[in-house]
């Protein structure tokens, strides 16, 4: 649906992207043009999704680092520089989760899930403010939806995404004067990702499906194709905001009474309530 040359001229960095959403959000933007850069903690994981890019024909590199140490930031964003001349586009998609009861989750538990979203989506920014600034950049932060009301035992996941929005507000009033955006992608349950597998699994992917009401898991490529709408000329006055892209999971509620009820029962009291007037 886009301009096969939208990413022309353009350099991604992308956390998280030796797999799952990461991999297909650098997939799409090098198949639109741009030279990536994926990082991420276990090297074997990476050189094989780099291996996977080039056989399509994308120019990608890959840097093993975690994103909780300041200096992992640093030396991805000089060697993404030094790579291929600037950093235009970054994507914080790194992050962890798993399910826990909040009582049984220990300190250093709910501390390492917001060191990994958050503390790690601040400091990749953070050491790419520089090169971003002088090219025009953009960041596209990885969020979720848990936190739009609550999530069943992810009080780690749910506040570290808060967080990252929170970021992306921040970071897009600061940055906007030099013509950095700062934007967020919220998905919701992605087919076919590590993190579904993880939180749901198979068998649990079709009791999901009944509390969104499209009735359907999302699917990668969709939240790639977002991130290209966010890099194109259509997202270029998009700032500060978050996408959410869950067919409407975070707002579903329970229905009070089944479908065909509503409309006899309501016109059932509508009818008592006027007798009872007369
Ligand atoms: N339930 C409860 N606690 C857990 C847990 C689980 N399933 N998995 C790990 N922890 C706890 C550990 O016990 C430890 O706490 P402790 O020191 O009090 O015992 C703490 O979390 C850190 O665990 P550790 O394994 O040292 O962290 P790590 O940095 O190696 O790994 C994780 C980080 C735990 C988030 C790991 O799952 C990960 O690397 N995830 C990345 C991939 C992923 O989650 N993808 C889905 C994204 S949606
Ligand atoms: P995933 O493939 O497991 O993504 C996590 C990636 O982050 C992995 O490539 C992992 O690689 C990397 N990573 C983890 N910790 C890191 C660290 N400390 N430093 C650097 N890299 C690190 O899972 P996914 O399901 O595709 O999720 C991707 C993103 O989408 C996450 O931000 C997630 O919260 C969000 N999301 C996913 C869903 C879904 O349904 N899948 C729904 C909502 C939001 P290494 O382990 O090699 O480091």
């Amino acid at each position: 649906m886009f301009a096969a040359d939208i990413c022309a001229d353009r350099v991604a960095l992308v956390t998280g992207g030796g797999s799952g959403i990461g991999l297909e959000i650098a997939r799409q933007l090098g198949l639109h043009g741009a030279k990536v850069v994926i990082m991420g903690r276990r090297p074997a994981v990476l050189e094989a999704a780099v291996a996977g890019l080039a056989a399509e024909g994308i120019a990608a590199r890959c840097i093993a680092g975690d994103v909780r140490q300041p200096a992992d930031a640093k030396a991805a964003v000089a060697m993404t520089v030094d790579t291929y001349g600037g950093l235009n586009i970054l994507v914080n998609c790194a992050a962890g989760n798993f399910l826990s009861t909040a009582e049984q989750l220990s300190t250093n538990a709910f501390r390492t899930v917001l060191d990994i979203d958050t503390v790690g989506t601040f400091n990749m920014s953070r050491a790419a403010f520089t090169a971003l600034s002088s090219h025009g950049g953009s960041i596209i932060n990885i969020s979720a939806t848990l936190h739009k009301y609550a999530t069943w035992y992810q009080v780690h996941a749910s506040a570290a995404k808060a967080a990252v929005d929170s970021i992306t507000r921040s970071l897009a009033l600061e940055w906007g004067r030099v013509g950095i955006r700062v934007v967020g992608i919220a998905p919701g349950p992605i087919a076919d990702t590590p993190g579904l597998n993880k939180l749901a699994g198979d068998a649990v992917e079709d009791m999901i499906k009944e509390v969104i009401p499209l009735r359907r898991v999302g699917t990668k490529t969709e939240i790639a194709q977002i991130a290209l709408f966010l890099v194109s000329p259509g997202g270029a006055n998009i700032t500060g905001h978050t996408i959410v892209a869950d067919g409407g999971h975070h707002i579903y509620r329970d229905p009070p009474m089944p479908h065909e009820m509503v409309t006899e029962w309501s016109r059932d009291r509508e009818t008592n309530a006027r007798k009872s007037k007369l």
